[in-house]
């Protein structure tokens, strides 16, 4: 939530920024603001309500000229989006700007105690009151008028160590044009390193452009950065050697190409991420490779329960996996909402598997349940799309999936690509407790391993899901069904179609509607049901069928040479056949399709929706 972003080299900071943002973007887009330290120098501020066009434009009209400077998009937590509460945010001698994601939770009491000092805020924001507290701390370190980077640095590190809540911060004084200041507490920052050039950004699309070296700061640590030199202090300011990591990922991974929109490149791009989470995890004998679990076969041995957590669509991953580990790992298994994990009272023990699964690595509700995990002396694995994200530093141990960056708000290749991970580890707790025969284990990761061609073939016809799609001509609200594994891949085509087109719509399973949810049907509550071969294939076609008796118009998700699937339905999307427990990936695509279509057709923007942001760090 925000992004951030500050540059510091031989180009034109104000192109860096707007470059950086642009890619950041899916971070907020309520409002947006760059400043420049200009030649004389003078701190030069630009910013304006709306998406980054409009302070494109800003900068077009004004432009602004200069080689370090700051910017930021924002996700509005305190105060309305603005142009006033736009970041960057100024002291009250102009001299001290900021730029800030994350939220300052004891920010009134500060602002109470900064006002009542004589400070004059500008803002509604929590924001605000950082600037003015390095000022207050300047004051107090230094002669004002000459004082030295140190001094500088101290103010800043006194005053991080007054702020409670979360923070990635970029900083820059108008005397001191050849440096910036980057921070951050549970909020994600990194430095791209490039050759007489450092930016500091909330995440590494915004750096691949210069660089592929990148620096990541850790949680109470700071970076005094320079065009040509970068040093990392802790709290005390003594220095720390920097971590610098080599990124894998493209430029061209975080640009659309022929794509109209992200989040249709990245349906598009779940084949080659499904391979790729799936590459090398099973050896020449039938083991299945997960060294980055860190556990011994005898403490899987050990286990008694898995509790899952996650948030939002991981969340629905989680589900997947229960059903999973349940099945062939023969282990009980909670899944939890993360936001509920850490206020409930879990039953933890130090045969308790805690797996975290967020493919930011930085939701804070996920993170506050894994520091709950690890208090109560649970095992933490975390599943995550994101080299050096916060879970990787904080888990146990941690298994990636391979989707490669995803810009679209809404998760897609992610999503699919977590279910793949999840199937290899339940497949591998299977065998390592001696639960399945290991020629069912390889028969399973065998046909799992197809499962990438057959979301080729479902992305090689979309016909049916474009003619689907004016089912949702003119509709508030819909209901998405589904039994057993089905249950979670209905909550996620309902959760994909509900935050990108606004059209509510609500998951149940399927046997479940008889129980109330029924009285909600109407001619103009389409019905859309998760009907491919299953156990239970004929009970959901029973409760479809009692929905068409009270005049529902139904889309059906069926198996290829279901024949009688044509005469029960408006609509059928078709997909290849494939066993029960791997159907998820398979019919949740054209779920995200559908989504993308309907939305696409009331002419919202799927990449961006309203209210929303990619990674939610604030709980
Ligand atoms: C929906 C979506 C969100 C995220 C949720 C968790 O399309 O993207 O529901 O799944 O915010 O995010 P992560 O996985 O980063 O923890």
């Amino acid at each position: 939530m925000c992004g951030i972003v500050g540059y510091i080299g031989p180009r034109q900071a104000a192109d860096v920024l707007l470059s950086g943002l642009a890619r950041l973007e899916y971070r907020g887009y309520d409002s947006a603001g760059i400043v420049v330290n200009g030649e004389q120098p003078d701190l030069e501020v630009r910013k304006t309500e709306g998406k980054l066009a409009n302070l494109r434009q800003l900068l077009a009209d004004r432009p602004v000229q200069g080689k370090s400077g700051i910017g930021h998009t924002r996700w509005a937590t305190h105060g309305p989006p603005n142009e006033v509460n736009a970041h960057p945010h100024l002291d009250c001698s102009g001299k001290i700007v900021v730029v800030h994601n994350g939220i300052i939770e004891n920010f009134a009491q500060l602002r109470t105690q900064l006002v009542s000092s004589g400070h004059r805020f500008v803002s509604d924001t929590d924001s605000e009151v950082i600037a003015h507290l390095i000022e207050h701390y300047l004051h107090h370190v230094a002669d004002q008028d000459r004082p030295s980077e140190r001094d500088f640095l101290q103010a800043v590190t006194q005053t991080i160590m007054r702020l409670e809540g979360a923070y990635a911060l970029a900083i820059m004084h108008r005397d001191f044009p050849d440096m910036l200041v980057a921070a951050r507490k549970d909020s994600p920052l990194i430095i791209g390193h490039g050759v007489g050039e450092n930016i500091i950004a909330s995440d590494i699309p915004a750096v691949l452009e210069y660089t592929h070296e990148v620096v990541v700061l850790h949680d109470g640590e700071l970076a005094l950065v320079h065009a040509d030199d970068l040093e990392v202090f802790n709290l005390s300011l003594e220095r720390l050697e920097p971590e610098l990591m080599d990124i894998e990922w493209d430029l061209a991974d975080t640009e659309k190409g022929e794509y109209e929109d992200f989040m249709l490149k990245e349906i598009y791009e779940q084949p080659r991420a499904l391979r790729d989470t799936l590459r090398g995890r099973m050896a020449d004998d039938g083991t299945l490779q997960l060294s980055e679990l860190a556990m011994s076969d005898d403490e899987i041995r050990e286990l008694r329960h898995v509790y899952l957590i996650a948030c939002g669509t991981s969340y629905h991953a989680g589900r997947i996996a229960k059903i999973l580990i349940e099945r062939w790992a023969q282990l009980s298994v909670d899944v939890v909402a993360s936001s509920e994990f850490r206020y409930g009272s879990p039953l933890i023990d130090e045969h308790t598997l805690i797996v975290a699964i967020t493919q930011s690595g930085e939701t804070t509700d996920t993170m506050a349940g894994v520091t709950e995990a690890h208090l109560k002396r649970a095992r933490v694995i975390g599943i995550t799309n994101v080299l050096g994200s916060r879970i990787t530093r904080e888990a146990d141990g941690i298994l990636y999936t391979v989707a490669g960056p995803e810009i679209g708000v809404a998760a897609t290749k992610t999503f699919t690509t977590q279910i793949a991970a999840v199937t290899v580890l339940a497949l591998k707790l299977a065998q390592v407790r001696g639960t399945l025969p290991q020629a069912e284990i390889e028969a399973l990761f065998a046909e799992l391993s197809r499962v990438p061609d057959l979301v080729e073939r479902v992305l090689a016809d979309t016909d049916a899901i474009v003619a689907a799609a004016a089912l949702f001509e003119g509709v508030d609200s819909s209901l998405f069904l589904g039994r057993g594994i089905g249950v979670p891949v209905a909550m996620e085509g309902a959760l994909k179609l509900k935050e990108i087109s606004y059209i509510h719509a609500e998951a149940y399973p399927a046997g479940e509607m008889k129980h109330g949810p029924i009285a909600l049907i109407t001619s103009r509550v389409p019905v859309v049901a998760v009907a491919t071969s299953s156990a239970t294939h004929e009970k959901v076609l029973s409760n479809v069928a009692e929905t068409q008796a009270r005049d529902a118009r139904v889309l059906l998700v069926g198996t290829q040479g279901d024949q009688k699937l044509a005469a029960l339905a408006d609509h059928v999307i078709y997909v290849p056949e494939v066993s029960e427990l791997l159907s998820p990936i398979v019919s949740v695509v054209p779920l995200q399709l559908l989504a993308y279509h309907v939305t696409k057709a009331r002419g919202c923007n799927p990449d961006m929706p309203r209210n929303l942001a990619k990674s939610v760090t604030v709980e």
